[in-house]
């Protein structure tokens, strides 16, 4: 007998994640969207200083965010944990700095837009450079997964391994903005200054005009990328495993949401910028641009670009697969979707005086 547990009740753990939140003493949020992660509200956070709030979206936990509030010439405490960690910043500037065990450390600066890896299990720390200003970034996250995988909090905030082959002091430029770009729109980079001005490459598969690149960072297993839908036009409808969050960092639209083959479940979800939604499993999903310019987000998933998770990177990228009913990503084409869709898309769009730039149905091609 591991524990001293007598009844049913007190022996079974729904959630070792929920009730870490708990012992946190700050907000956990739920549901499918949430309108604005900028002004979501947050409670003090002991264990880091600054404050903090938790997601669990789209009913799963396997991936989850953290959004950290640190005050002006604030700082939080130092910390490292076996899950991966990549943070976007929403406001504000400042620093982390970040060493494994017994290493130097390695300061890397960020403002609004930068996107920073932090390595498996090193240690990291954050600074708040304004003296004015609180900044308020987030962390895209698998320690859901993490701390109900192993339900032991001291081996995922205090395990001593380092794990030298993702992160060393010796990685000379490891921080720096460059990055690789790989075949299959895949940049492998632990830095980006600003992706809201990071170049993207044309997908033609979920859209007319439509922008991604996938992000492959301090080699996580967690997947990423950053997409762009242009002025006047939508992504068609996919749909995959719960676990996804699609972040808004620029332009305004909105999300609809959907179960198959039944239209009546269909939701309208809002967007602007720092809006946030996750699908639940198999539930279809597209992003719609009725604002002035780029429809710009940044998406955490699971599955790596480059440590994947068994799946063939080539088929299931590959328009044919997506059209596959049965495929992973299934994608509903322009052609394929209910009318209404578009009907209602040319309504908001003329409500907000902007022209379509969608072809007509028959010179899209899917
Ligand atoms: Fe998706």
């Amino acid at each position: 007998m591991a524990d001293k547990a007598t009844s049913f009740k007190d022996w079974y753990v729904k959630s070792s994640y929920q009730q870490f939140v708990k012992d946190e003493g700050v907000p956990l949020y739920e549901g499918s969207a949430l309108e604005d992660l900028a002004s979501l509200p947050l409670k003090d956070w002991e264990r880091r200083g600054g404050k903090a709030a938790y997601t669990r979206l789209g009913n799963q936990e396997n991936y989850n965010l953290q959004i950290v509030e640190i005050p002006p010439k604030g700082q939080l405490k130092p910390e490292h944990h076996v899950y991966d960690s990549i943070m976007y910043v929403m406001k504000g500037r400042g620093a982390t700095t970040i060493w494994q065990e017994g290493e130097p450390k390695q300061t890397v600066e960020w403002e609004e837009g930068s996107l920073l890896a932090i390595p498996l299990n090193a240690w990291h720390q954050e600074f708040n450079s304004s003296a004015d200003e609180p900044c308020r970034v987030l962390f895209g996250t698998n320690m859901a997964y993490a701390i109900n995988f192993y339900h032991n909090l001291d081996f995922v905030f205090n395990n001593p391994f380092t794990f030298k082959d993702r992160y060393s002091h010796v990685m000379q430029e490891f921080f720096g903005d460059e990055g690789k770009h790989w075949e299959h729109r895949i940049l492998e980079t632990n830095f980006i200054a600003d992706i809201r001005t990071l170049r993207l490459d044309d997908n033609p598969i979920r859209g007319f005009r439509h922008t991604v690149v996938q992000l492959s960072m301090a080699s996580t297993s967690m997947g990423m990328h950053v997409n762009e839908i242009v002025e006047g036009t939508y992504m068609t409808a996919h749909r995959h495993g719960a676990g996804a969050h699609v972040i808004v960092i620029q332009g305004q639209g909105y999300e609809l949401h959907c179960m198959s083959g039944e239209e009546n479940s269909r939701r309208k979800i809002p967007l602007k910028p720092y809006s946030v939604v996750s699908p639940v499993h198999n539930e279809f999903h597209q992003h719609l641009n009725t604002g002035k310019g780029p429809f710009r987000m940044l998406a955490f998933r699971g599955s790596g670009s480059r440590y994947g998770w068994g799946k063939d990177y080539e088929i299931v990228s590959s328009s044919a697969q997506s059209k596959n009913r049965h495929a992973w990503a299934f994608n509903i084409t322009y052609e394929m979707e209910d009318p209404a869709i578009r009907e209602e898309y040319y309504r908001e769009l003329e409500r907000n005086g902007i022209t379509s730039k969608l072809p007509p149905l028959e010179q899209t091609g899917g």
